[in-house]
């Protein structure tokens, strides 16, 4: 398996098998896993201040491969090549899988209050209907 970043001739493969909803925000960059020229999954980096790991997505026939450990520990690496010594994301408060995920990469919860979102929010892909808690956790990157 292989990460890189999201080349602007692969956007159709991998927008093809998964969502790239955050692409053409204009704030960052999409890691793709791949293995051959298949792309396994993806995960979105804001290189906001602080940076966000956001839209983490493996295909469900890719999981528990530690794919989206890997994609979370290359976000880490490229916000440490660019100086900065955090990392945050935002995680629903009903989803398990990625609360362990992100406990066992080292996240911890900041004491920001959960978050109500409710409403419709335009992506790529279209319009998404959410309502749903979120979580703010975070990771102090070592240097
Ligand atoms: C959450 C998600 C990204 C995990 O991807 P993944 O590649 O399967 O994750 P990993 O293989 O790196 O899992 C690492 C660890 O997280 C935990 N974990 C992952 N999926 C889990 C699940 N369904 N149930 C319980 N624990 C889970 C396990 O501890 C796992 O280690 P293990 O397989 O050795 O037990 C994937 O299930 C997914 O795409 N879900 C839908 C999108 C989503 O919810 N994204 C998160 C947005 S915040």
């Amino acid at each position: 398996m292989e990460i890189r970043p999201l080349a602007l001739n692969d956007v159709e493969r991998v927008g093809a098998v998964l969502g790239l909803s955050r692409l053409g925000r204009g704030d960052g960059f999409y890691l793709v896993a791949w293995e051959e020229k298949e792309p396994l999954g993806h995960a979105h980096l804001a290189l906001t201040d602080p940076p966000e790991l956001q839209d983490v997505s493996v295909r469900p026939e890719h999981r528990r491969r530690g794919i989206a450990t890997a994609l979370t520990a290359a976000a880490e690496n490229e916000c440490r090549a660019r100086g900065f010594e955090r990392l945050r994301l935002k995680v629903g408060v009903e989803n398990e899988p990625a609360q362990v995920l992100y406990r066992g990469c080292g996240y911890v919860d900041i004491g920001i209050p959960p978050e109500h979102v409710r409403g419709t929010i335009m992506l790529r892909t279209g319009p998404l209907e959410v309502d749903d808690t979120l979580l703010t956790w975070e990771k102090q990157l070592d240097g």
